[in-house]
């Protein structure tokens, strides 16, 4: 990171009116939420793409709850940090600011964040794994009652209410992402970039003509695509791009 880099972004998002800003796990991580992919990305030896599907949890929903268990217990634990707090300051700053989050934690929700996307879910709903009809529900007791939990509509098995790999996106909130990739400036924030459809997203704001940055710790494959990489710990990054906007 480097005090232009820093300055050109401030700049550009003064005299910006639309922002869309995506986020993704390294925006948790200074809270202490584990990432997905990287050190630490493991939960036992699986990775989140071994378990974050229909197939795996039709095989071992046992298996893929505990996971989800445990995920929750971290979590719970686990407070908004400067860069969600940034994020939802910015998300009533701007005359149109769209977040887009992959993440399922709930922070931004927390930070008080307005006009949010979660395009993966959440991790504290929970619908019937049969579609028996009843609408998802919200459950944030940890540990859970049961494991698995059930439907309380049917008793059957409930799945958390998160998007798996292989299944879409939910509808509305698909729909208004595409339409926020209209915008001044797109960010992407804390996201490694790889996960479809979520990482289209940067590169159908720059084909609309968006000045497009990434604020992440590492390299990604957006890097070399967007206007601006700056690298560096989000929950730094922001708050220094904050102090550089004018009031
Ligand atoms: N600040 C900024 N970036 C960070 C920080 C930090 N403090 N810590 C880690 N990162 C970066 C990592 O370098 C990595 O590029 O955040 C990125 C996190 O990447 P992933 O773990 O792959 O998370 P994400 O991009 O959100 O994953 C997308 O994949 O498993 C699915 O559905 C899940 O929503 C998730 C999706």
């Amino acid at each position: 990171m480097s005090d232009e880099q820093l300055d050109l972004l401030a700049h550009r998002l003064n005299r910006a009116t639309r922002v869309t800003i995506l986020t993704g796990a390294g925006v948790s991580a200074a809270s202490g939420v584990p990432t997905f992919r990287g050190s630490g990305g493991l939960w036992r030896q699986f990775r989140a793409e071994d378990l974050a599907t229909p197939a795996a949890f039709s095989r071992d929903p046992v298996l893929v709850w505990e996971w989800y268990a445990w995920r929750r217990e971290r979590i719970a634990a686990c407070k908004a940090n400067p860069a969600h707090e940034v994020i939802a300051r910015w998300s009533t700053a701007f005359d149109r600011c769209t977040v887009i989050t992959q993440n399922v934690d709930d922070l931004h929700v927390q930070a008080g964040t307005a006009n949010l996307l979660r395009v993966h879910g959440s991790l504290w709903e929970l619908s019937c794994w049969r579609v028996c009809g009843a609408p998802s529900w919200r459950d944030e007791s940890v540990p859970l009652r049961t494991l698995p939990p059930s439907c309380p509509a049917c008793g059957g098995l409930a799945r958390p209410g998160v998007v798996w790999f292989g299944e879409s996106l939910p509808h509305r909130e698909l729909e208004a992402a595409a339409a926020a990739c209209d915008c001044d400036v797109f960010l992407t924030v804390g996201t490694s970039a790889v996960v479809y459809p979520a990482a289209g997203f940067v590169h159908e704001a720059k084909r609309r003509g968006a000045f497009t940055a990434e604020l992440n710790l590492e390299l990604t494959p957006a890097s070399a695509e967007v206007d601006l990489a700056i690298h560096g710990p989000a929950d730094q990054l922001l708050p220094n791009i904050a102090q550089r906007l004018t009031p």
